[in-house]
């Protein structure tokens, strides 16, 4: 059993969090595609100086979506890595398919990513909105049948637009095209979410505290979402599971954490 004063503890811990974050968060509102490229921006001119929390550069993590990738989709098609951030991961993708698209919805993503991938063969970047059907169908009309990757996009996305971004990627698959997404999708709040990145009442981590302070809230996306963006009468469910998403280090000289996930590979449903 819980003693009081353990509980009180932990009870005076939460406000101390919550307080914190929500001095971290004070901004106008802004919409967040603006706030996605403020931060690249940041990144790129070193105003915004500490880790980006999804970039592990561990290369682990990468290898496990690699092996799925290779056992479940066509590796003959092109693949489009929808909100590719800086390109790391567009960058494996190209080890395995005979072309790679990395877009994003920030054009100081984009730079980053294509002075990143300087001389990588078959690998371009664009800038587009994946949420908007007309600038997905521009992009399916330039490359033909694709299979597309995405990680870590939907959970930053509101419910809204994670059924706009499933509708505007089905003409990129063609017939044969699958989709491989691969989601954060820790159990419980989000301060048991910013727990498990190490923030307590008393400190946050500095890469945490600069996203909290630059960045859209994340969510969940798990079974139950990606069931709401792709409906069942439309989408077929090939394989998903449990799986954990790296980050970079939340202090100096340590290691990353790993935060729970979901994957999913998922295709039309041909009638
Ligand atoms: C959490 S980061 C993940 C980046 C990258 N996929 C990775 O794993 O390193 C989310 C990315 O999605 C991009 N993004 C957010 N909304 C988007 C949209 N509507 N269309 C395209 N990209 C978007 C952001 O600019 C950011 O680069």
């Amino acid at each position: 059993m819980v003693r009081l004063p353990d509980a009180l503890a932990k009870s005076a811990d939460t406000l101390r969090l919550v307080v914190r974050v929500a001095a971290l968060s004070l901004r106008f509102p802004r919409h967040p595609d603006s706030l996605w490229d403020e931060f690249w921006r940041g990144v790129a001119a070193g105003s915004l100086r500490e880790a980006v929390i999804w970039e592990a550069n561990a290369g682990g993590e990468m290898g496990q979506h690699l092996a799925r990738l290779a056992g479940l989709l066509d590796t003959g098609l092109p693949i489009v890595d929808l909100g590719c951030g800086t390109g790391a991961p567009s960058r494996r993708l190209a080890e395995l398919f005979p072309a790679v698209v990395g877009a994003d919805v920030s054009p100081g993503a984009v730079a980053a990513a294509t002075s990143a991938s300087a001389g990588v063969p078959h690998l371009k970047f664009v800038v587009l909105d994946a949420t908007d059907p007309e600038a997905v169908a521009g992009l399916a009309g330039d490359l033909g049948e694709a299979n597309v990757f995405i990680r870590g996009v939907f959970h930053v996305l509101s419910p809204r637009r994670q059924a706009a971004l499933a509708r505007a990627i089905d003409p990129l698959l063609g017939t044969h095209g699958r989709i491989y997404l691969v989601e954060s999708n820790v159990p419980g709040g989000a301060l048991d979410y910013l727990r498990g990145l190490g923030a307590t009442g008393r400190a946050i981590p500095a890469p945490l505290r600069q996203a909290i302070a630059t960045l859209p809230k994340p969510g969940h996306f798990g079974a139950q979402q990606r069931g709401r963006a792709f409906p069942a009468g439309h989408w077929t469910v090939f394989a998903d599971g449990a799986t954990t998403l790296e980050t970079a280090p939340m202090q100096d000289g340590g290691s990353g954490v790993t935060i729970p996930a979901y994957w999913a590979v998922l295709g039309k449903r041909h009638n």
